[in-house]
């Protein structure tokens, strides 16, 4: 079981039930782990990794669902409500969804037939207990002169695999909220470019409802700025918010530093501040922002770990390594 967590703190679901979910993304260790934290402070939970497609659908006769199911249980036995995270991504997708059996690329209309067989399956089998699907994810470029990733989608599909996979998700579920969930969202470029598309979406009649601003932070960047701008941006198209991999790393994107064996003290200052400010503009957004979602739950377990730089211990979250509330959590909780 997870460490003795304290009665008298309150609970983040409390603090925010006017304002948006709060939510933790979680794998079937977490569950236990880290159970009381989850169970006391949260009320929407994503499966950080057991949804993904080479995940469940790890072959094209063979669906695994035991994790999956497993997180799903969890959710229902506590009363949480759970994201579906992801339908259609360029990592963690196997091969064979994109070859035939020579490994030669299928066509399109192969693609998208397989592709409808894995919403409807899977869409379908979480129908009562996921309120909302990631349908796409990260498939808008960061650089470069194409508004598009050059995944394995699009090169067998070309723009098409986006507006085929909202509908047939939609059509898996009419219930479900959709979403298109990305990074550097907030990074000017990126921000025009996931506006151009989901845009295009909505005006072509595409079944879309939010977009998921995943929120890989870090204690200086990106500026505050262009977070609103960001926000505000989406916010226009009529669509509801979600953040959905919120965590501040402690380092700078090209901080490779390896040494620390913890947090500085200007580290946790600067981290208070941050989610200080960052939930201030949360609430400040409350109209468009539903769910809040953490990429972890307290700072013993995070995939930072092991991302820019493997091995590298990171804290980028409100609970410490003992889950602890840091300082951080109280700033979040107090503010008015
Ligand atoms: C992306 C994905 C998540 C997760 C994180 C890192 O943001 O959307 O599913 O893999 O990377 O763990």
């Amino acid at each position: 079981m997870g460490q003795a967590v304290n009665e008298s703190v309150p609970r983040l679901r409390d603090v925010f039930a006017d304002h948006f979910l709060i939510g933790a993304a979680v794998n079937p260790r977490t569950i236990v782990s880290a159970a009381d934290l989850l169970v006391r402070h949260f009320n929407c939970i994503t499966a950080e990794n057991e949804m993904k497609f080479e995940r469940v659908h790890p072959t094209e006769d063979t669906y695994t669902f035991e994790d999956a199911d497993r997180l799903v249980r969890f959710a229902r036995e506590h009363g949480m409500r759970m994201r579906g995270h992801t339908l259609v991504w360029h990592n963690q997708t196997p091969n064979w969804l994109f070859e035939d059996r020579d490994g030669r690329p299928v066509d399109k209309a192969t693609l998208f037939a397989r592709l409808k067989s894995h919403i409807d399956t899977v869409v379908g089998r979480y129908k009562h207990d996921v309120f909302c699907w990631d349908v796409v994810n990260e498939a808008v470029a960061d650089g470069g002169d194409r508004p598009l990733r050059e995944s394995k989608w699009w090169q067998i599909a070309g723009d098409e695999f986006i507006a085929r996979a909202f509908e047939f998700a939609h059509e898996a579920d009419p219930d479900a909220l959709l979403f298109y969930n990305d990074y550097n969202e907030s990074h000017p470029v990126k921000r025009e470019r996931i506006y151009t598309l989901v845009k295009s979406l909505k005006e072509r009649g595409v079944p879309i409802h939010g977009v998921g601003l995943q929120a890989h932070w870090h204690l200086k960047s990106p500026a505050l700025d262009d977070i609103r701008a960001a926000i505000e941006r989406y916010a226009s198209l009529g669509l509801t918010l979600h953040i959905t991999e919120l965590d501040l790393s402690v380092f700078e994107w090209d901080d490779r530093r390896t040494d620390l064996k913890a947090p500085t003290a200007e580290m946790m200052e600067l981290q208070e501040q941050r989610y200080e400010q960052i939930f201030r503009l949360f609430r400040e957004y409350r109209d468009v922002i539903s769910c809040v979602t953490f990429w972890g739950v307290a700072d013993d377990y995070t995939w930072l770990d092991n991302f820019p730089v493997r091995g590298r211990k990171n804290w980028p979250f409100l609970f410490d390594e003992r889950h602890q509330p840091k300082p951080s959590f109280w700033k979040v909780v107090n503010q008015r």
